[in-house]
């Protein structure tokens, strides 16, 4: 089991959604205690332990300890890891394991891992025998203060990103903040993004929080990863309990979104991972909008240096407007064939605007002969 160390309080916050409510219950140490967890839900017979190899390795045999030890039988379905996972061959893998194992509709399926893995169970689920229970158990962090809240589920297809899934909401959320011990500094980093993002979109106290504490975030001190996790699942749970299907106020959670999954896309799902790909779009995102003239130079600035700050990437990759372009209006977010972007006009506050293809081209020449002027100077100051 991770190495734990002294427990916290629990920390409980609600998702309001109606008959399909649910609590995220937050506590250093809570995996040891996801058998009683299930009890209490009422969750009987069969548990399906989705998990990817990486994940197996680390919490697969305790987990499947303590929930054998509260009466479960406990199927393990272990996927390899990453985001090339996510298709609809995962989801065959895991219906037939379901089947094999004569799943019934009373059984549930826990889903143990980062995003890949939450998407995927929460999928499964929703199709296995038209609807099982399924329980979030978040091990990364953009699955900790993202993904497992709030429905979303799905996966990929090669043209675009979670182009195939179904909003479908999971009985409750356990995360146990001491997994992220073990997650590698590249993923962690990658999840301060969708932090960052909840500051850019609601929270102007938060952002400046994170402003002030990142060295100690970056050295996972518990006091502000507790902090952060905390603040993000509360932002989401709202905003989720407002417009469960985004029908409108939910989009504002696509902030770097837009131009973040063209880009991982892409890159064919080999190159930025997901929060270093969104990373990149909220500063791309918050330069189109001063360009537009929503925001002004200085929500640019604080964005970029943010990220910076964090360790993520903050460059565009070489990517032509075309390709962008395209791939853009692959994304869920076109409506009408209109592509539709979340844009700041402060921080701690966002509006959803439509884009025009030739207002796009224009800002996107623009910041390639910026960038290559800065190149130019960079290059004639070191020699
Ligand atoms: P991921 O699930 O691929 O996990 C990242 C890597 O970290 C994997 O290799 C995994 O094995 C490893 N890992 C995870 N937790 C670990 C731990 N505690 N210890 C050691 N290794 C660990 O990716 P992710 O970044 O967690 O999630 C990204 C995915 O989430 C994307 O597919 C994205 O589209 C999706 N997403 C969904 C939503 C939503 O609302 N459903 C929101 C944000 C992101
Ligand atoms: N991650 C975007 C959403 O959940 O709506």
């Amino acid at each position: 089991m991770a190495p734990s160390k002294a427990e916290t309080p629990q920390e409980t916050i609600h998702v309001e959604l109606g008959a399909r409510s649910y609590d995220i219950l937050i506590r250093r140490g809570l995996l040891k205690d996801i058998g009683a967890e299930l009890t209490r839900l009422r969750c009987a017979g069969k548990v399906g332990v989705v998990t990817d190899r990486n994940l197996a390795g680390h919490y697969l045999k305790p987990v499947t300890r303590v929930l054998k030890a509260a009466g479960y039988t406990v199927v393990p379905i272990v996927l390899p890891p990453g985001e090339r996972t996510k298709t609809l061959r995962a989801i065959s893998t895991v219906m037939d394991a379901l089947v094999n194992a004569r799943f019934e509709r009373s059984s549930t399926l826990l889903a143990l891992g980062g995003g890949v893995i939450g998407d995927i169970t929460g999928f499964a689920a929703a199709i296995y025998q038209r609807g099982i229970s399924f329980v979030q158990v978040p091990t990364s962090l953009v699955a900790q203060v993202d993904s497992s809240v709030g429905g979303k589920t799905g996966v990929d297809h090669p043209k675009g990103k979670n182009l195939i899934g179904a909003f479908n909401q999971p009985r409750a959320v356990f995360i146990d903040p001491a997994t992220l011990r073990t997650l590698p500094p590249r993923e962690w980093v990658a999840g301060l993004a969708e932090v960052i993002k909840y500051g850019v979109i609601e929270d102007q106290a938060f952002f400046e929080y994170l402003e002030q504490y990142m060295g100690p975030i970056l050295k996972l001190d518990d006091g502000p990863v507790a902090h952060i996790v905390k603040r993000s699942c509360e932002i989401k749970a709202q905003v989720v309990s407002e417009d469960e299907r985004e029908a409108d106020r939910r989009r504002i959670l696509n902030f770097g979104h837009t131009i973040g999954h063209a880009l991982e896309s892409l890159g064919g799902y080999r190159g930025l991972i997901h929060g270093e790909a969104v990373a990149v779009g909220m500063v791309y995102e918050a330069d189109l909008a001063r360009h537009l003239g929503h925001c002004d130079q200085d929500v640019v600035t604080r964005v970029r240096s943010l990220v910076e700050a964090a360790g993520l990437p903050a460059r565009l990759p070489n990517v032509t407007f075309s390709a962008l372009w395209n791939a853009m209006q692959q994304d869920k977010k076109v409506s009408a064939g209109t592509v539709y972007c979340v844009v700041p006009d402060r921080i701690g506050s966002v509006r959803v605007v439509p884009l025009a293809k030739a207002q796009t081209r224009t800002w996107f020449e623009a910041v390639r002969v910026r960038e290559a002027g800065l190149r130019t100077v960079k290059k004639k100051r070191s020699r």
